[in-house]
């Protein structure tokens, strides 16, 4: 598929690609988190539960894991999820659980709800080259089931690729990408009760490669339902 097809792609064609790809990868024995994850551990405070949404290979939630915090992890692809699974028996971690669940459909907000009552203390959502990774229809619903979802105080982890990331050199073949506006962000979470509690932009937050993503992170406090 060419790529301005596949930017356009609807979220049926985004399902399937992201389901070829973690067919197509070993599951893994101990990787490296993303620097995301790493920074994301140390600013945790009091938070002991970590909900993660668009885990893909679950590297990341498996290090939160392997690091002390109970994870629950979700994902739209079932193959991505099957392969976080086996990497959780591989490792034989007990306190981490997998969802498969698709922002935008009607299971999405009660797979949130299942996730947020594995502790009555404060949580941290995350979600890492999340956003740019879904349309800005599934981002509301992303921020709604959020809201829905978490506790007054809770905190959510967001990086995502920018609108001044689009014309840099990507490593992985093309698919759908839609690169977001900061501002954008902030306006859509801040309508579902979000409020920005740190926000940085910038390159070598994420390099991966030659790929040096000019990414957003923002840290959201919930603040009001
Ligand atoms: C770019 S990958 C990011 C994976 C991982 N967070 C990382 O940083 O390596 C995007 C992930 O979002 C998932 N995804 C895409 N659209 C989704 C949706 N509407 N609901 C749930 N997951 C979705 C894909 O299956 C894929 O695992």
């Amino acid at each position: 598929m060419e790529a301005q097809a596949l930017l356009q792609a609807v979220p049926q064609e985004k399902g399937d690609y992201w389901n070829q790809y973690y067919a197509s990868r070993e599951v893994m024995k101990l990787s490296a988190p993303s620097q995301f994850a790493a920074f994301v551990a140390q600013e945790a405070g009091d938070a002991h539960l970590i909900i993660e949404v668009g885990c893909g290979n679950g590297r990341d939630s498996l290090f939160f894991a392997r690091h002390g915090f109970q994870v629950v992890a979700i994902d739209g692809s079932s193959s991505a999820i099957a392969k976080c699974e086996e990497s959780r028996n591989a490792q034989s971690l007990s306190d981490i659980s997998f969802i498969c669940s698709t922002v935008g459909s009607a299971g999405f907000g009660d797979a949130l709800r299942q996730a947020r009552a594995h502790s009555e203390g404060p949580a941290l959502a995350y979600a890492r080259f999340f956003l740019h990774a879904i349309t800005e229809s599934e981002e509301l619903a992303f921020f709604e089931g959020m809201s829905a979802a978490l506790h007054e105080g809770d905190r959510l982890a967001v990086e995502y690729r920018t609108v001044r990331d689009a014309a840099g050199e990507k490593v992985t073949a093309a698919h759908y990408r839609r690169f977001v506006e900061p501002s954008q962000v902030i306006a859509n979470a801040a309508s579902f009760g979000f409020s920005v509690e740190y926000e940085v932009e910038g390159f070598g937050f994420a390099k991966y490669l030659k790929d040096d993503a000019y990414v957003a992170r923002t840290v959201f406090r919930k603040v009001a339902a």
